[in-house]
């Protein structure tokens, strides 16, 4: 039987994403709900090699479902990736009699807790937290809806001044290295062509493509790029390519950046938060640990951590198939 959890740790780690508020508060809640003690760790990974950890309570996260941001900070700490900070870390749990650790990040952070957890065997949990929906055993990571409508947004504003102008926008989205944001809002922006890591359409096809979509009639055209696309280029040299294989379009580039990872969570970012940060609570309670809670099939579901790091989510082939037919 693993020993009973009595004090919960929660941070944030890694790059920030809409709902870290959300599932924070869910993780200070449940602990409350179950009167299991809970502390609020600054600054991800640094906050606790630092001992920088606040008690919270279930009025310590009251206002904050429906703020962006964390209020507990964010860092990618290069001193946890030492045997030496992690140490540090352990200790300063141990000395708050802490015996659990919620950790709300990406895959990077996924590998620390890990890491951590064989080092000292501490249990851990993870919720995955990032707007690039790049983890595998969740079918949305918490964000990824938010960052998906404010991005739509700001096509939507882009669309009115490039077909004011008669102006192609190529449009650089986030997401490192995966297309999942491109292709969602690419369909939902009515882009012309996107471009994600996961398939090389090629310069020539896109040329090619875009020369198509003007002899159909239209004078304006949105190519969405992830940020992460291997067509070769980068947004700006894809810009200068066109302008010299393209006859007569002013050709335009807008990247969106850091914005798309503000704002207020969506309301399904806001549930799905409350689902994990429950679940997160209450598996640690029941003993286990070095999961990721996740959703599939709209159900909580726990994925090994280890699968949840190496694992790869797949682009869905249906959305490119629609993309290609919506550009038509
Ligand atoms: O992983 C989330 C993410 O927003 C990526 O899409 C992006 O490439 C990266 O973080 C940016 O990181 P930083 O905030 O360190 O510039």
């Amino acid at each position: 039987m693993p020993k009973s959890i009595e004090k919960i740790a929660v941070l944030t780690s890694g790059g920030d994403s809409p709902g870290m508020n959300a599932a924070v508060r869910a993780v200070v809640r449940t602990c409350a709900f179950h009167n299991v003690e809970c502390y609020g760790v600054y600054q991800g990974y640094e906050g606790l090699i630092e001992g920088d950890f606040k008690k919270m309570d279930a009025r310590s996260v009251k206002g904050i479902i429906n703020k962006g941001g964390t209020i507990l900070k964010s860092a990618r700490s290069k001193e946890f990736r030492t045997k030496e900070g992690r140490q540090k870390a352990y200790d300063n749990l141990s000395e708050e009699g802490i015996d659990g650790l919620v950790v709300i990040g990406g895959d990077g952070s996924f590998t620390g807790a890990l890491i951590f957890n064989q080092e000292f065997g501490f249990p851990v949990m993870g919720i995955p937290g990032t707007i690039d929906n790049d983890i595998f055993g969740t079918s949305h990571t918490l964000g990824f809806d938010t960052a998906l409508n404010t991005v739509v947004d700001a096509i939507d504003k882009i669309r009115d001044t490039a077909s004011s102008h008669n102006r192609l926008f190529f449009i650089e989205v986030m997401g490192r290295d995966v297309g999942h944001i491109a292709l969602n809002v690419g369909i939902a922006g009515g882009a012309e062509e996107i471009l994600i890591p996961e398939e090389d359409l090629g310069l020539d096809r896109l040329v090619e493509s875009l020369n198509k979509s003007r002899k159909s009639g239209k004078s304006s055209s949105i190519v969405v790029v992830a940020e992460g696309d291997k067509i070769g280029k980068n947004i700006f040299e894809l810009k200068d390519y066109v302008d010299e294989n393209m006859e007569g379009y002013d050709v335009r580039v807008s990247v969106l950046g850091h914005m798309q990872r503000g704002g207020a969570p969506s309301c399904f970012d806001r549930v799905l938060a409350s689902r994990m940060g429950v679940k997160a609570v209450e598996a640690m309670l029941n003993g286990q640990s070095n999961y990721m809670v996740g959703l599939l099939d709209n159900k909580m579901e726990l994925t090994p951590l280890d699968n949840a790091i190496k694992g790869k989510t797949k682009i869905n082939l249906e959305l490119l198939r629609v993309s290609d037919i919506m550009s038509t």
